[in-house]
């Protein structure tokens, strides 16, 4: 499967929900997450990423990002078109440890 990670919090640009082709993001205040069980390994979404968050669960060090997709896939509603990324996106790119700061 492939896990949505930290640089998506407070980016959300979702533009990896247009590319999906079993529409298995889901979203929460701040962030989406893949679900683990219904990803098909495609690897569309990985590049369509500005934030480069998307990566495969194949990576080292990624636990932590698999349990939290898997968690919150459960939790959080089905998203399945783009909206309006949050204004001040691009200001959040890139700031470290966004989960223990921002995660919601
Ligand atoms: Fe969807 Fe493919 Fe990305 Fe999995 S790898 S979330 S199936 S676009
Ligand atoms: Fe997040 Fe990137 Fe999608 S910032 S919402 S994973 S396009």
């Amino acid at each position: 499967t492939y896990v949505v990670t930290d640089n998506c919090i407070k980016c959300k640009y979702m533009d990896c929900i247009e590319v999906c082709p079993v529409d298995c993001f889901y979203e929460g205040e701040n962030m989406l997450v893949i679900h683990p069980d219904e990803c098909i390994d495609c690897g569309v979404c990985e590049p369509e990423c500005p934030a480069d968050a998307i990566k495969p669960d194949t990576e080292s060090g990624l636990d932590k990002w698999l349990q939290i997709n898997t968690e919150y896939a459960e939790k959080w509603p089905n998203i399945t078109a783009k909206k309006e990324p949050p204004a001040d996106a691009k200001e959040f790119d890139g700031v470290e440890d966004k989960f223990e700061k921002f995660f919601s």
